[in-house]
């Protein structure tokens, strides 16, 4: 149910934040739809005195909790629902409606919600908002919008969601919402190595914005970021008519290490994309079926000619250069094979008996009822890959998170890496100068971690990722030294055709 409490602390620093907003003499009207049990009414409590909170409404939908914040506020001018907020109706009147709203909405990312939930969610978020989110959205962006019916005419709403909206592609919509329907007022952005959650894998951030009666795109918005509320490390006021829902909002209070290029100096410097094609590796759709040790191989009489040496996560590759024995087989400790025939079914069960057998025991585990597989023909059929000889271990934490690896080997990779082929640019350079490859593994482990952090995303607990596109923008302009003569303009023409 995407539990996870507010720290008391916490729920304090955003209530203080929020009653700033505030004005001073209205009676406020409070409501938190993912009531939990209350560290936000019990906030505002203590910021409120008593007689100015008209009243406070909050939903749960699970009871262990709802049962015990009723008796914990059993004496308190609040209504709690044990209701799903989702499905409730938001009144019509707007003396009825909340003017502070505080939330710290479930986490359930989108894989985990029914496509009929998902269904009506979107319905109703559209309904509500006119703004069709994404099906990759987590729970909390269909909170956040669903609200907009509850919150009155120049109500102030604050939001404890995980950072990445700014980001990935699904918060698109919800910055659409940030920039179209309501006046954005401040984004903070906790450090993301310093999350506020322990236990959930997401970097949090706070958002502010009043809900007004007519939206005025004129305005400023604050945005902030650092360990605290209060004394945040970096602080920037941002035109809003300059934000794009398309841009990555956390650049914007980037560390100033970390800093962005402008522009020009983007469209004149060397990238990844100027010489390399980037490819996450195979996504085979069962690992423990399709990837083999050599025992497991010979155990079941596996054919040397459907076997295609694939690297173990990089947690079992601890050198950054893999060498290949004299049959291009990495020389690393455990090796490993992935099971690659694209044969139909009747010739493997004519010509192959054991690897027929092996197929119909998947077949036994249902593993061809597997999404990947399903969509494959024939479903054990993997997709086409060549070895690289560049690698990238595109997920890390600390400060040097991405590794970059020299493979001499014919070993290919499943997604837990991206594969770095040279383009034709590149090979031509390659083809005259065997060394140059390793010149150019030399330089790029050379280039500053905070360049491929600054491209990539980050997530709670500083889990750092970097997707293909990610990497394909980061320069190495350092390169262009080792390739005398290179054209900019004849690299990027040619990957056009
Ligand atoms: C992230 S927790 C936050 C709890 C509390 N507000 C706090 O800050 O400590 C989200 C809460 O929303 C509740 N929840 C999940 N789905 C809900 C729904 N559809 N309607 C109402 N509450 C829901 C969960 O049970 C959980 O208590």
């Amino acid at each position: 149910m995407g539990q996870f409490a507010t720290p008391p602390q916490l729920a304090l620093e955003i209530a203080h934040a929020t009653k700033n907003l505030f004005s001073s003499s209205d009676k406020v009207r409070f409501l938190d739809p993912a009531f939990g049990t209350g560290a936000f009414y019990g906030a505002l409590l203590k910021i409120f005195p008593a007689q100015q909170i008209d009243w406070a409404l909050g939903y749960e939908v699970d009871p262990h909790y709802g049962t015990a914040a009723k008796s914990l506020w059993s004496s308190a001018n609040l209504q709690l629902e044990l209701k799903d907020f989702t499905q409730a109706q938001p009144p019509s009147e707007n003396s009825s409606k909340a003017n502070i709203l505080i939330c710290n909405p479930p986490y359930v990312r989108h894989h985990h919600l029914s496509p009929d939930v998902k269904k009506r969610l979107r319905k109703i978020t559209y309904q509500t908002t006119g703004i069709q989110l994404s099906g990759l959205s987590g729970l909390y962006c269909y909170f956040l919008l669903l609200t907009h019916k509850w919150l009155a005419d120049d109500g102030v709403a604050c939001w404890l969601i995980p950072g990445e909206f700014m980001d990935v592609a699904y918060g698109r919509q919800v910055k659409e919402y940030l920039l179209s329907n309501v006046d954005l007022i401040r984004v903070h952005r906790f450090n993301p190595s310093g999350s506020k959650f322990d236990d959930a894998l997401v970097s949090s951030a706070v958002l502010w914005f009043r809900k007004p009666a007519q939206h005025n795109n004129q305005q400023k918005a604050q945005f902030s970021f650092g360990d605290s509320l209060e004394l945040p490390d970096v602080v920037k006021s941002i035109n809003l008519s300059s934000l794009s829902s398309k841009q990555k909002w956390s650049k914007l209070t980037a560390a100033p290490k970390n800093r962005i290029e402008t522009g020009d100096e983007k469209e004149a410097s060397l990238r990844f994309s100027d010489l390399f094609e980037i490819k996450r590796g195979i996504a085979t759709g069962a690992n423990k079926f399709f990837i083999l040790t050599p025992e497991q191989a010979q155990n079941f009489d596996l054919p040397d000619s459907f076997l295609t040496p694939i690297l173990p996560s990089p947690r079992f590759v601890s050198a950054d250069e893999i060498q290949a024995d004299s049959n291009g087989l990495p020389v690393i400790e455990k090796r490993l094979f992935l099971l690659n025939c694209a044969l139909p079914e009747q010739v493997i069960r004519r010509e192959q008996p054991a690897l027929w057998k092996y197929l119909q025991s998947g077949i036994e585990q249902n593993i061809h009822n597997r999404y990947l597989c399903r969509h494959r023909n024939p479903w054990y059929t993997q997709d086409k890959r060549a070895p690289a000889p560049l690698l990238c271990t595109y997920m890390g934490r600390n400060e040097q998170p991405f590794r970059f690896i020299f493979n001499h080997s014919q070993a290919i990779t499943a997604n837990v890496y991206l594969m770095l082929y040279p383009k034709d640019v590149l090979q031509r350079y390659i083809n005259e100068d065997a060394s140059l490859m390793r010149e150019i593994w030399k330089l790029i482990r050379q280039i500053e971690p905070n360049n491929f952090i600054a491209e990539g995303r980050v997530y709670g607990g500083g889990l750092h990722k970097l997707e293909p596109r990610e990497l394909s923008n980061v320069s190495i302009e350092s390169i262009r030294n080792v390739l005398p003569d290179l054209s900019l303009n004849q690299t990027r023409q040619m990957s056009l055709f």
